[in-house]
């Protein structure tokens, strides 16, 4: 017999969606933050069971969430990059650094490495614009970025030096 989801037991999802009763598309937002918040990304599990639980195709959600960058749709990989482009480090030349990283590791923002050491998300202003250009590695700051140092520290975490 397989099981239905009546019969599976109750998870974080089912937890996160009860505290939107009788929610509609405005609710999606919200809701992909809380399960990302929980799990750490949105997989294709959840996102089918929340297009079920507002009455949305898959696509849809798909398609609302890539439009912003701070959805995930792969687990997080072993060393997290954060690459800052609020305004300060954009003039500072941050988009340089997010090529870089991009070319180096071969993914995009949202993404993780197939091997599961990195993963890419772009975020704004992080609050060190005096060290701009600025990324953040697993919580830790790198200040006044350039190609060169940023090949560096990929290679320092990648050997687990840092
Ligand atoms: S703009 Fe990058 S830390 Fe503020």
């Amino acid at each position: 017999m397989t099981a239905t989801a009546l019969e599976r037991p109750r998870d974080a999802i089912d937890d996160i969606l009860a505290d939107y009763p009788n929610a509609g598309r405005e609710a999606l937002i919200p809701i992909l933050q809380d399960v990302q918040d929980r799990e750490g990304f949105l997989s294709r599990e959840s996102i089918g069971r929340i297009g079920q639980y507002l009455g949305l195709p898959a696509s849809k959600i798909y398609g609302v969430a890539t439009f912003y960058n701070q959805f995930r749709f792969q687990a997080l990989g072993k060393n997290h990059i954060q690459v800052c482009r609020g305004t300060a480090c954009h003039v500072k030349g941050s988009l340089s650094i997010l090529d870089a990283v991009r070319h180096e590791l071969k993914i995009e923002p949202g993404q993780t490495t197939k091997d599961g050491q990195f993963s890419l998300e772009v975020v704004a202003c992080i609050g060190a614009c005096g060290l701009a250009p600025v990324i953040c590695v697993n919580g830790e700051f790198f200040a006044t970025m350039t190609t060169a140092q940023l090949r560096q520290i990929l290679e320092d975490f990648r050997e687990g030096v840092q």
